[in-house]
């Protein structure tokens, strides 16, 4: 079973990290194909807690080589500050590879990220200011800078003064900030490129002749389904293509080849900035999620919105990513309810929708039909097989898998690398 693709299926913060992290001993690279240090994925390996952006999760795996592909935007100051807060704490990063069509995050659009937010007020998109929009706008315009051209500095230079020519009077006269100097962006884009350039190659080549060679690949996405920019709830996404499919053009490997792919469920749901929320709670019963999942976004410390599990996204995450395996984290949250309501259609103005309505405008409008199943209040952290759950936890379970049409091969019952019942091993091994 050689190449797995990890998706996240809700709005992120699933768990995605911990997941790659319980394949990274057995897998030969760990891929990020998509998004850039908008992502963080939090992995607790001990009493150690790691919280990682730009760098794919399997870098904490010794023995897995971390891929940074082309589908990603990199920020080349945050990319070094990452490596070397790891190799710090004792991590190795030497293996690291970085695709020289990736793009780079110029400072400018930092800025830019910033004030079209501010611009927006109420109708911003809450995005997470790391200029991840400006940057695929760019590339999407053909005047993006990609890592490649730090290496040619006469290439580098006419680059940034075509963008600067217009993103300075976007600046100035539109948002009455001052203008950006060719110089300072040249500057900040070189400063790192010479250590950076023995981690550069044709990472497509790479990942396509491990594939050759029977070697284990996995696509670990940043951000999730609803999240993506063609299938998510636009314009309330991040501006890359974080479902399945975003893993073959981000990462140059065909989808023939891809054989599995995996996606996160939390229990219940969250999302981290503005747009619509079906099931989102405003009352206690929010604040109980937010402080039992600890729901902080681990990139932007701001409070993660709470709502209970959603079958509705669960069966679109399913058909959008061809999901073979579900991994349901975080059911330990849930332990102390006496119900957990479950979304399993919505009602739209009296009209009942099984399915993700296509228009906006229903979503937004979306009310949850829900169905309620009992609850336990046995601590479950520490069951290692499935059995040893509460035959009310179990049934939950398996309701979700039900209700969503996809097989559950894990459950998380809490953070640890440990925490983790496996039903079925993802890499197919069973
Ligand atoms: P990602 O962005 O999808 O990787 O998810 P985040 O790391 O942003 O958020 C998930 C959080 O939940 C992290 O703090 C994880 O350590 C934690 N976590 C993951 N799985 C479980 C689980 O099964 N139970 C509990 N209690 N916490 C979990
Ligand atoms: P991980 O990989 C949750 C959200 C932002 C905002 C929208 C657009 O940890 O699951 P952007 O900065 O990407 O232009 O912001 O997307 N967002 C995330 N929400 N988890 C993430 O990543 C996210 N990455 C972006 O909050 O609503
Ligand atoms: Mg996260």
């Amino acid at each position: 079973m050689p190449a797995i693709v990890l998706i996240g299926a809700q709005w992120g913060d699933e768990g995605k990290g911990k997941a790659t992290d319980l394949l990274g001993g057995s897998v030969d690279y760990v891929v990020k194909f998509n998004g850039g240090n908008n992502a963080g994925h939090t992995v607790v390996i001990g009493d150690q807690t790691y919280a990682l952006h730009l760098l794919p999760s399997g870098i904490l795996s010794p023995g897995c080589t971390p891929v940074i592909a082309n589908g990603v935007v990199v920020d080349l100051g945050v990319l070094v500050e990452e490596i070397d807060a790891l190799e710090e704490r004792g991590v190795d990063t030497g293996k690291l590879l970085l695709s020289a069509n990736a793009h780079v995050i110029p400072p400018y659009n930092r800025v830019l990220d910033r004030v079209t937010e501010r611009f927006l007020g109420s109708r911003k998109i809450g995005t997470t200011g790391r200029g991840i929009g400006p940057t695929y706008a760019d590339k999407m315009n053909r005047v993006g800078i990609r890592v490649q051209d730090l290496y040619d500095e006469s290439i580098l230079r006419q680059k940034i003064e075509a963008s600067l020519a217009t993103k300075n009077q976007l600046l100035v006269k539109i948002y009455n900030r001052r203008a950006v100097e060719v110089e300072e962006t040249m500057a900040e884009l070189l400063r790192h490129a010479e250590r950076l350039r023995p981690m550069v190659a044709d990472t497509a080549l790479v990942l396509n002749d491990a594939l050759d060679r029977g070697e284990t690949v996995l696509f670990e996405a940043g951000q999730a389904t609803l999240l993506d920019v063609d299938h998510g709830t636009y314009p309330f996404v991040t501006s890359s293509n974080a479902t399945a499919g975003g893993a073959c053009t981000g990462a140059g490997v065909a989808p023939t080849r891809v054989d599995r792919v995996v996606g996160i469920f939390k229990a219940y749901t969250t999302r981290v900035g503005e747009g619509p929320f079906p099931t989102e709670l405003e009352d206690e019963h929010g604040q109980f999620l937010r402080d039992a999942g600890h729901e902080y976004g681990t990139t932007t410390g701001r409070p993660r919105r709470c709502g209970w599990a959603d079958a509705v996204i669960g069966r679109f995450a399913r058909r959008i990513n061809g999901i073979t395996d579900l991994v349901v984290t975080k059911l330990d949250v849930l332990t102390g309810l006496d119900t957990i309501p479950v979304c399993v259609a919505y009602d739209v103005q009296g009209e009942r929708f099984d399915e993700m309505p296509v228009n906006q405008s229903d979503f937004h409008h979306a009310r949850p039909v829900y169905e309620e199943l009992p609850g336990w209040q046995e601590d479950i952290t520490g069951c290692r097989t499935f059995e040893e759950l509460p035959a009310n936890a179990q049934a939950y379970v398996r309701r979700l898998e039900e209700l969503t049409g996809a097989r559950v091969s894990v459950v998380g019952v809490g953070p640890g690398r440990d925490q983790s019942i496996v039903l079925h091993d993802l890499l197919g091994r069973d």
